[in-house]
């Protein structure tokens, strides 16, 4: 229980971010264990959920800008996968699986059209879905998508310091599913994560760096409570993250629950459907 007269002052900074309406949305392929194309899935009800996302967002005062989605490519929705941007520099996504791979050049084309310099990418990642800025760190998951290689590759673009997280567990295949940033201003980085989504050596990272994080029940993370997108005050997450909402309360946050059931069934929640535009 965090006293009530240490309630931190929680400060937003408005976000940019680029979104993708899930127009066709489905699942046809498996590439992650929530996946079973033998379920039926709701377009209609994914778009609607979504677009509850995006009015939240506009709400907030966001600056939300929206990619053309594909025909073809129903993972496109998870725009978080589509690149990684800072200081004005996209750095290009490059899918593990072929089923994706075509979505890389869309979105590299999309940040070129849009004024962004774009990083060609040499090694195989899968964008924001792996990289979250802390300060002036950039955490980097590896286990499932993204290889190391391309950490190495995000140092050099970026020249910022690159911290190695390795993921264990199958349903928490990216990092952005185990890892919640809720303040990533250098000098009040908080965060919040599943301890059992990483091995021993990236817990205890962790542990050392961020003492005072949020640990979430492993029943929020399993409905994607993690995946969430915080200004620094207004944190929007999945509704049924009960815990995660009490916990975020606590340390002074605002939680705003969005339910995205729909799109759960392609493995994704809130943050892979926000790609965040630092310009
Ligand atoms: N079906 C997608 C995949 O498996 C979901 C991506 C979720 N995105 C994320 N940023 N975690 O690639």
């Amino acid at each position: 229980m965090v006293a009530r007269t240490a309630l931190p002052v929680r400060t937003p900074v408005t976000r940019s971010v680029l979104m993708c309406r899930p127009d066709f949305f489905t699942v046809v392929y498996r590439i992650n264990p929530w996946m079973d194309p033998h379920l039926p899935t709701d377009t209609g009800l994914a778009v609607r959920q979504w677009e509850q996302l995006y009015r939240t967002y506009l709400d907030l005062g966001y600056d939300v800008q929206l990619i053309d989605p594909i025909d073809g490519l129903p993972d496109m929705v998870y725009a978080a996968n589509g690149g990684f941007v800072i200081d004005n520099v996209a750095y290009g996504a490059s899918f593990t699986y072929p089923e994706r791979q075509p979505e890389g050049p869309a979105y590299m084309r999309w940040f070129h059209d849009h004024g962004f310099d774009v990083a060609e990418p040499q090694n195989i990642n899968e964008g924001e879905g792996d990289f979250l800025l802390v300060g002036d760190t950039i955490l980097a998951g590896t286990g499932f998508r993204s290889h190391t290689d391309s950490h190495e590759e995000l140092g050099r673009i970026y020249g910022r310091e690159v911290l190695t997280l390795n993921l264990v567990n199958p349903s928490f295949y990216h990092l952005d599913t185990a890892v919640a940033v809720l303040d990533g201003t250098p000098g009040q980085e908080h965060i919040a994560y599943l301890p059992s989504a990483f091995d021993e050596t990236s817990v205890k990272a962790l542990h050392d760096r961020y003492p005072n994080a949020i640990i979430v029940t492993e029943e929020d993370a399993s409905v994607l409570g993690l995946n969430s997108f915080s200004d620094g005050y207004n944190v929007v997450i999945a509704s049924r993250a009960a815990d995660f909402d009490r916990q975020l309360r606590e340390h002074g946050y605002n939680p705003i629950g969005v339910d995205l059931s729909e799109l759960l069934l392609g493995g994704g929640g809130v943050k892979c459907c926000t790609l965040e535009l630092r310009r």
